[in-house]
């Protein structure tokens, strides 16, 4: 699996991806109508506008046979007033390729690219009930913040997990195993 900065020509492999562990992951969490909502042209658009823009960036996990499978979009905090200098925006790995390290690997190239940015801390937002927050919580993660989301009149709570020096996200066996 080689782990890899997005070019634009990958913007429809990423908004596959995005859509399909979207439903995969909310299925049942989220009303129908809320799934709906995340459709691949959009995405499309949003991961041409982060690929695009100079503080932001997208890494993809993309198979032998050039199969784009996973993907993580990443830049500056968005709230803006919160001590946190990065964000996580977006991490998917499709659900057959789930549990297989890929995420990892994807969470270091964007804290490596973030670094080499300048930042060196970093917030993810999940909501409340998605059933992968360990993910966050075995990479380290602290929960550091809640709020109410609400979306076309669906309230849920999302939470925030921090790292705040991403340079000890991963203890050194972690980074000979896993990382580029
Ligand atoms: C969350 C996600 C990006 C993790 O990617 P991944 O490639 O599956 O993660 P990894 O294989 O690197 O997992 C690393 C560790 O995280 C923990 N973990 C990951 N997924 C988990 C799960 N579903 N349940 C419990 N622990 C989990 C485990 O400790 C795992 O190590 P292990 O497999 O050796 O036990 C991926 O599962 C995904 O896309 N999920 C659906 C979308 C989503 O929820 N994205 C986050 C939105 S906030």
């Amino acid at each position: 699996m080689l782990i890899r900065e997005a070019k634009l020509s990958d913007a429809a492999g990423i908004a596959r991806v995005n859509v399909d562990t979207w439903n995969s992951t909310y299925h049942g969490i989220l009303p129908p109508h809320q799934l709906a909502l995340v459709t691949v042209p959009d995405r499309v658009r949003y991961a041409r506008e982060v690929i695009s823009s100079p503080d932001k960036g997208i890494v993809v996990a993309e198979t032998e046979n050039g199969r784009i499978v996973g993907f993580s979009a990443f830049g500056p905090e968005r709230v803006g007033n919160l001590p946190f200098k990065g964000e996580l925006y977006v991490i998917y790995v499709l659900k057959a390729f789930q549990r297989k390290g890929i995420g990892t690997r994807l969470v270091a190239a964007a804290r490596n690219r973030l670094m080499e940015m300048g930042i060196h801390s970093l917030m993810v937002w999940a909501l409340h009930d998605n059933p992968y927050q360990r993910f966050y919580q075995s990479l380290g993660g602290a929960i550091v913040y809640t709020r109410t989301l609400e979306i076309e009149g669906f309230k849920t709570l999302e939470r925030a997990y921090g790292w705040w020096d991403t340079a000890a996200i991963f203890q050194e066996e972690m980074y000979r195993n896993h990382m580029l």
